[in-house]
């Protein structure tokens, strides 16, 4: 059965280690993902994006496959089906769709509007058992054609979010969705370290985690992030794997063009990737 994030971020935050948010395009990227979290006994979230969930043919159709493979692969750690950088009509389509989790990100629209659909979503959420992430600071880079330029959160207006009741928090702090460019100036640590301080025991939730430095990844968990996302990287060990397998000509060879086999490599090279994270992270056996 699918679950809140919330109370496996509280329990990461207070444990001092981060949960992975990996985002899922297809049944071999959601099986790969649910069978390594088991195998690791592992909480994990899955993230969803409003393009990811349009191509997966809907909301409706994720919350299918995903039930159905809790079950029949016998998945029995913590799992949350989340919707990730919802708009507000989003979220409540995954809210009736059967989703466990949804960001609202209004990080684009001015501070007061973010604190009131947000307010409002918080109330609509613990009716239903759901945990809400928010958003404040756009992350850089491109996610669905939105572009952001890395923005540093004010902690004050994190604070002003963080007191609606909200489960978790994402702030921008330097970071960016897909590759760093060359010239990236790193995360902010001190951005960090004043919103945590303002917004106490609130799991912080950092996006972008695609290329950042392990040594950064486990500074930010010391500062209070208990929720990472990764995204570009799954898609590019998937793409590679796939490549070599083809370059290789093994489609050629006997019934080597069958999808699964075809799909099998790139299968495995998320498996390897999403275990390499959630030792990094540090939530093997925290399920
Ligand atoms: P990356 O694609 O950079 O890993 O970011 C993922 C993400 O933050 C999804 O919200």
């Amino acid at each position: 059965m699918l679950v809140s994030a919330k109370e496996m971020l509280d329990k990461a935050k207070a444990g001092h280690y981060a949960v992975g948010q990996f985002n899922i395009n297809n049944l071999e990227w959601t099986k790969a993902i649910l069978l390594t979290a088991q195998e690791n006994n592992s909480p994990v979230i899955l993230g969803v994006s409003e393009g990811a969930g349009k191509y997966m043919a809907g909301y409706k159709t994720v919350v299918g496959m995903v039930n159905g493979m809790l079950e029949e692969l016998n998945i029995t750690v913590p799992v949350a089906l989340h919707l990730d950088h919802g708009s507000y009509e989003a979220c409540y389509k995954c809210i009736d769709a059967g989703f466990s989790s949804v960001m609202f990100d209004g990080s684009h629209y001015p501070i007061e509007e973010n604190v009131a659909k947000t307010k409002e979503l918080v109330k609509v959420c613990n009716e239903k058992g759901l945990s809400l992430e928010a958003e404040v600071g756009a992350i850089g880079g491109e996610e669905d054609g939105v572009v952001g330029m890395g923005e540093c959160a004010d902690p004050e207006e994190c604070k002003a979010i963080a007191d609606l009741g909200v489960s978790m928090l994402a702030a921008g702090i330097g970071n960016i969705h897909g590759k760093y460019p060359e010239n990236w100036a790193g995360l902010s640590f001190e951005t960090l370290d004043a919103i945590q301080k303002l917004t106490g025991d609130m799991p912080l939730v950092l996006h972008g985690g695609t290329g950042i430095p392990d040594e950064m990844i486990k500074k930010a968990i010391s500062l209070g992030v208990a929720k990472i996302n990764v995204n570009t990287e799954c898609q590019i060990v998937f793409a590679e794997a796939t490549r070599k397998y083809i370059e290789e000509g093994k489609d050629l060879v006997g019934k080597g063009f069958d999808p699964r086999k075809v799909l099998a490599p790139g299968f495995e090279a998320i498996k390897a990737k999403v275990k390499e994270k959630m030792e990094i992270f540090g939530s093997i056996d925290k399920a």
